[in-house]
């Protein structure tokens, strides 16, 4: 496996691949790799000559500078794990490197960003397509993987390809989840074992909801999953919305297009977000 640092050394190891005419995919990641990474690393490589994993925790898309720094780091395993697991390039550079052109980058995704993540993490998302939109730049990759536990970044990142006529296709992975359906996180790492022994609860109360959807209207579906959470001291609920699941806006009935709950969700300090499609 490469393992380059620099812009310059990524595009040189690619420059390379494009002009044999291989596939390229992008899998971006903020590192602490863990299963659902390895899941999407797996199906890129089914799916491209060439697959690209950048690690780099991208500090313009924290609005919270405690966040940021408490964010799991390791990038000597994630290097090992990659190599192990046949990646081919790792993308691993420094903020003074992403950054050496500052991040003045201005985007706008309407709707799809006023809602849930976007109300709860002022200017999140611009700092997510900023990093997104350079990496697109950088490898020009055929293909990118995402996970579909952060569901209303996948619609953004999905209007950032329409605005800008990128030529990558977005391939969207289901949620990967440890064994007792908690699903997967970087953030994880950072639950004590009492905290991570409750977690799986949020995966649970979102399948009894789903498994009430034909007896129960949406708001109280959405009524239903805020009460649950509210008998358990630990958690603290930031948010639960019931939406379309193509205009993220709030629902109060079923329309032509999916619905999808999305939540987050405080638990011992840890932020965690997670989905359930409903329609
Ligand atoms: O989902 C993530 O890990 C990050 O938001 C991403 C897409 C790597 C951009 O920093």
């Amino acid at each position: 496996m490469e393992i380059c640092r620099t812009i310059n050394e990524l595009e040189a190891c690619l420059e390379v691949e494009h002009l044999k005419g291989k596939s390229v995919g992008l899998l971006p990641t903020m590192g602490a790799l863990h299963e659902g990474h390895l899941s999407l690393l797996q199906r890129a490589k089914e799916e491209n000559d060439v697959v690209v994993c950048s690690i780099f925790v991208n500090p313009v898309q924290f609005n919270n500078k405690e966040d940021f720094e408490k964010y799991p780091r390791d990038v000597e395993k994630d290097e090992r794990l990659l190599e192990e697991k046949g990646c081919n390039i790792a993308f691993v550079p420094s903020a003074d490197e992403v950054y050496a052109e500052p991040a003045t980058e201005q985007y706008s995704f309407g709707d799809l960003e006023t809602v849930m993540e976007g109300s709860a993490r002022p200017g999140h998302f611009n700092g997510v397509a900023t990093i997104v939109k350079r990496l697109f730049d950088w490898t020009k990759a055929n293909r990118a993987y995402f996970g579909e536990k952060d569901y209303q970044q996948i619609a953004v990142i999905k209007d950032l390809v329409r605005q800008f006529n990128i030529p990558v296709e977005i391939i969207v992975c289901p949620i990967f989840r440890d064994a007792d359906g908690l699903a997967t996180s970087s953030r994880n790492q950072r639950l004590s074992a009492d905290k991570r022994s409750i977690a799986p609860k949020i995966h649970q109360i979102l399948s009894k909801s789903y498994n009430l959807k034909d007896s129960l209207s949406l708001s109280q579906i959405k009524n239903f999953v805020i009460s649950e959470f509210k008998m358990y001291k630990d958690f603290e609920l930031e948010y639960f919305e019931i939406v379309d699941a193509q205009t993220l806006q709030p629902l109060l009935k079923k329309g032509n297009n999916g619905v999808i709950g999305c939540i987050a969700v405080w638990l011992g300090g840890v932020r965690l977000i997670d989905n359930q499609r409903y329609y």
